[in-house]
């Protein structure tokens, strides 16, 4: 039996920055993200016999450290649900830069939600899978459903990602470096939650901006959405840097993406910067800019255009006999 499912990235409008309870993987506050159509993640899962162990293999390699750890905690996950103690081989091919802060555990946990929740037998609803996705990583819960989406915070039950009516949009994404991070997002959430003193401001006001930005998206305000955008991902940035010791994901070359970002609205187009944990910038826009963006981008890093990305799938379920 093996299904096959693909997921695409998405990058926060709204971010997420904080656990409200780390077991459930449940969020201190919602957030709003932009599926994106490029760096999908295709993810075979294949049920092994008895005897044999979990296996997880990444762009043809052999994963056995942490990542294989991460992994077999979320088929446990799966194999509760389902009543099966049958292990699993885990073939994944991620086109994502991973650890780059370019969301690579968004579309990597999403897509493997889909195909491992199908090769267990499990008929998950779009909602469940969100639920699933979540407990391998937060983000991945929003890259379940298609478009914009939100992230509701909540118990188990509510905490799930679902569409949301949005204007249309593109996303330019300016990678400057495409190694992986000092420190991972996890730890750098953990650490800013026990000692930034700015915590606390940010998870009640990014609960008034994800209200803000729901409303703007229904409105397809798009100037309400990118000015939200740029603000909130400044917010993040300067709540992670009061953490002790710093942490600091934005370097000279991001800082000048923002500077080129703003330069660009000065002179009429209209696009806002937003970052997540890692020194890239992704640039927000109307879709009939992004050529125009992307150009005006170009040689600040690699710069890579994005549509408004699909829902995660299966793609195929093979070995039932059906
Ligand atoms: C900065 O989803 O990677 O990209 O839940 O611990 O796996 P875990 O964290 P992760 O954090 C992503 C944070 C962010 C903002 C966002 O995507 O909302």
């Amino acid at each position: 039996m093996t299904s096959t499912a693909v997921a695409h990235p998405n990058i926060a409008l709204v971010k997420y920055w904080g656990k409200a309870d780390a077991d459930l993987a449940l969020p201190a506050t919602g957030s709003v993200s932009m599926g994106l159509d490029v760096f999908p993640t295709t993810t075979a899962v294949t049920l092994l016999d008895q005897g044999e162990q979990d296996a997880f293999t990444l762009n043809g390699r052999v994963v056995d450290d942490g990542a294989l750890v991460r992994v077999e905690r979320f088929l446990d996950l799966v194999r509760d649900l389902a009543g099966s103690d049958a292990r699993a081989a885990v073939v994944s091919e991620n086109t994502v830069p991973t650890g780059a802060g370019l969301a690579s555990s968004a579309s990597g946990f999403a897509a493997l939600a889909v195909a491992a929740a199908d090769a267990y037998g499990l008929d998950l609803s779009a909602r469940d899978l969100s639920r699933l996705a979540r407990r391998g990583s937060g983000s991945a819960t929003r890259s379940i459903p298609g478009g914009v989406s939100v992230w509701h915070a909540g118990d188990d039950q509510a905490s799930f990602a679902e569409t949301v009516p949005a204007p249309p949009m593109a996303m330019v994404v300016v990678t400057i470096n495409d190694g992986p991070k000092e420190i991972g997002s996890r730890e750098a959430m953990r650490r800013t939650i026990a000692t930034s003193p700015f915590y606390p401001a940010w998870v009640t006001s990014t609960t008034v901006t994800v209200d803000d930005m729901l409303a703007a998206c229904a409105a397809g305000d798009f100037t309400r959405i990118g000015e939200l955008t740029e603000s909130n991902a400044l917010r993040m940035h300067a709540t992670i840097e009061g953490a002790f010791p710093p942490i600091r994901y934005l370097n000279s070359r991001s800082v000048a993406v923002f500077d080129a970002v703003a330069a660009m609205r000065a002179d009429g187009l209209e696009a806002y910067a937003t970052a997540d944990a890692g020194p890239n910038v992704v640039v927000l826009c109307r879709p009939e800019d992004r050529a125009r963006v992307a150009t005006a981008l170009d040689g600040q890093g690699a710069v890579i255009e994005s549509g408004t990305g699909p829902a995660a799938r299966l793609l195929r379920s093979e070995g039932t006999g059906e």
